[in-house]
């Protein structure tokens, strides 16, 4: 059957921009069917508004050429003489069928259903187009391909495909150009892609056109995936420790000055990143929870991967990095400066006691009036430390407040609201308690390394509390510095693994929890503007602070078994259920990645497979 080309007519070569497999893959679009609305529960997934059917002649190479994933252009009713324009489909299922197979009625005698099946298995190894078909569903992924005078460019919306049309497949060429064009234009010329993290900044490859020999790599830009934070999904063993120390590492490598915070609260990152730390290069810190003696203690406190346990090289790796004086402990404070809330909290107590004299209650209220519109107007947070002119204050407030109430002086009002100037002295025992050895980090050194040079810092404390305790503290810290003096720069990205720890949903949880949930949320919300960024990965998706995984710009989706889960994710990030189903067949370290900003083309989903880590590790220990 030999059919009129509709496209000739625009004067540009089909093969320039799309694929037919030389010759294979001749498709048609064969339906448009608006997708039925489920009813709009908070948790309804995220559906397309079309499901697209194509029809595909037979050939037997089809199903090991054309994937899942792939994009489909099809003309479209905006397309003129002079200006093709296509709509772009994204394959979201592609199966065979059989003619016959299908005709075959469960009610018909046994052995002719055998019978039938027996002799239609050879068909599959023949090209006979009359028995069977290879057929397609497909989704609009909302944009446009225009192509005018050999200038491709990309319309955002919907155009509905002319039913009936030729389907292509979009060449490695044009995938290539989509996803990374634009990324591109801001790295320096690479020759020739690699998986190794020093060569290339790619994350890996992306997961079409495999059966070629050269993959196509994928390309995000750092800056964008930094300021606008990304978050990474898969079930146990997906491979998200994996990805990120990847992702990690080629933002150490590949950019001038970002800094990167991880909290390791399953202590991996020592081992993960061990490449990195020791290049002399690249300042790090890794702050454990205790002491170390000996590098013996160092490595028995870090987690490894089975095969690397028995490993003498990783010993050597570890010594040098103690070596680079780059092990120290965290010092919890002693004595902390006590932080607003606790102030509250003080003030509250009294006041309960002090219900029978409504002159003390009074009195008490202002004084907690004051606190609350000074924290309000500087700014503040009611979790961070009191500052000395806070104290200032807030003594006088306190003298007048008793005196203008009439508080008796043998009370307890009466002693806390003249004693406030005792905090003054926290402040000195603090300054003074700045141990003098080298291996000793606390909260005002702590800062210190992320204000200097450092560009890495792990911090590896496995106890719960004491680690939530450092997130709070740090990102309140770290935003009110940069707020302060309108800093932007360098990007620093906080990494928390295990995300469930540090964000958990308000309505499940309490305390130190529910303040450490807001404190990364705060951050979320407020760093893009001061160049601070956030990384979110998590096992599981459900029972997390909803606000903040909607700050995410960038997600990294692997396998996440639960249905609830991936409900969750399609309808937090807008990702169609029926392409996030194919995270379903994922191996570890294979993901679907989509970006509203991060990738050359906005909110795409793409499947990518990412360069393994643990390769790098293998390259370091065996030089
Ligand atoms: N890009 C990859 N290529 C090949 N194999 C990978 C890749 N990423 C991960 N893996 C394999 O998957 C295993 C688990 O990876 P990883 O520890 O990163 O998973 P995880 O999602 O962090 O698991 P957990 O939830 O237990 O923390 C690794 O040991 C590795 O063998
Ligand atoms: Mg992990």
């Amino acid at each position: 059957m030999s059919e009129p080309d509709n496209n000739n007519k625009f004067g540009f070569d089909i093969q320039d921009y799309f694929t037919d497999f030389g010759g294979k893959f001749k498709a048609r679009l064969a339906a448009v069917i608006p997708t039925q609305f489920r009813a709009e529960s908070a948790l309804a997934p995220t559906s397309a508004k079309y499901n697209c059917k194509a029809k595909v002649e037979y050939d037997k190479e089809l199903m090991r050429l054309v994937e899942e994933g792939m994009l489909l252009a099809v003309r479209n009713f905006k397309s003129r003489d002079d200006v093709a324009r296509f709509t772009l489909l994204e394959i979201t299922r592609i199966w065979p069928e059989h003619f016959g197979l299908r005709g075959l009625s469960d009610g018909s005698y046994y052995p002719l259903q055998f019978e039938i099946i027996d002799q239609s298995v050879s068909d599959w190894e023949s090209d006979d187009k009359a028995t069977m078909l290879v057929q397609i569903n497909s989704i609009p992924i909302n944009y446009d391909l225009v192509i005018k005078n050999d200038e491709i460019s990309y319309v955002k919306g919907f155009t509905y495909p002319i039913i009936a049309e030729k389907a292509h497949i979009l060449n490695r060429d044009l995938i290539n150009r989509m996803y990374n064009g634009k990324i591109l234009e801001n790295i320096p010329a690479i020759v020739e892609t690699s998986a190794e993290a020093r060569k290339d900044p790619r994350l890996g490859t992306i997961k079409m056109f495999e059966l070629d020999e050269a993959k196509i790599p994928i390309y995000v830009s750092f800056e964008d995936l930094i300021r606008y934070h990304f978050g990474i999904f898969a079930f146990t063993g997906g491979g998200k420790s994996n990805l990120l120390s990847n992702v990690l590492r080629r933002i150490l490598l590949h950019t001038k000055d970002t800094k990167v915070i991880i909290f390791d609260i399953s202590c991996e990152y020592s081992f993960l990143l061990m490449d990195l730390f020791t290049d002399p290069d690249i300042p790090s810190k890794i702050l454990l929870e205790s002491r170390v003696a000996d590098v013996g203690q160092f490595y028995a406190s870090v987690v490894k991967p089975r095969e690397f346990e028995k490993d003498q090289r990783v010993l050597d790796a570890f010594r040098k990095i103690m070596n680079l004086e780059r092990v120290a402990f965290y010092s919890k404070r002693r004595v902390r400066i006590p932080t607003y809330s606790q102030c509250l909290g003080e003030i509250e107590v009294l006041r309960k006691d002090s219900l029978g004299k409504p002159h003390y209650v009074n009195a008490l209220d202002d004084i907690t009036a004051f606190i609350l519109s000074y924290v309000e107007e500087n700014n503040l947070y009611d979790t961070m430390p009191v500052s000395r002119e806070f104290i200032d204050e807030l003594d006088q407030i306190a003298q007048r407040a008793v005196q203008q109430y009439n508080v008796h002086d043998k009370s307890g009002v009466y002693a806390w609201a003249t004693t406030r100037q005792n905090i003054l002295r926290q402040f000195e025992e603090c300054e003074d308690d700045d141990s003098p050895q080298t291996d000793c980090v606390t909260d005002d050194v702590l800062i210190q390394l992320i204000e200097g040079d450092t560009r890495l810092i792990c911090i590896s404390i496995s106890d719960a509390a004491d680690i939530k305790d450092l997130v709070i503290y740090l990102t309140g810290a770290i935003l009110q510095r940069r707020k302060r003096r309108f800093k932007v720069k360098p990007e620093i990205l906080f990494v928390f693994d295990e995300a469930q720890e540090f964000i958990p949903d308000f309505a499940g949880s309490s305390g130190i929890d529910k303040v450490c949930s807001r404190a990364v949320e705060r951050l979320l919300r407020q760093g893009r503007k001061y160049g601070l960024g956030g990384c979110i990965a998590t096992q599981r998706i459900a029972h997390l602070n909803t606000n903040a995984l909607q700050q995410l710009h960038t997600y990294f989706v692997g396998t996440l078994p639960r249905p609830y889960d991936r409900s969750l994710i399609s309808n937090t990030f807008m990702i169609d259920r029926s392409i996030l189903e194919k995270t379903l067949e994922f191996a570890p370290g294979e993901w679907l990645l989509s970006s509203y900003i991060a990738t050359g083309i906005e909110n795409v989903p793409i499947f990518v497979s990412a360069d393994n880590s643990e390769n790098e590790l293998v390259r370091y220990l065996s030089q």
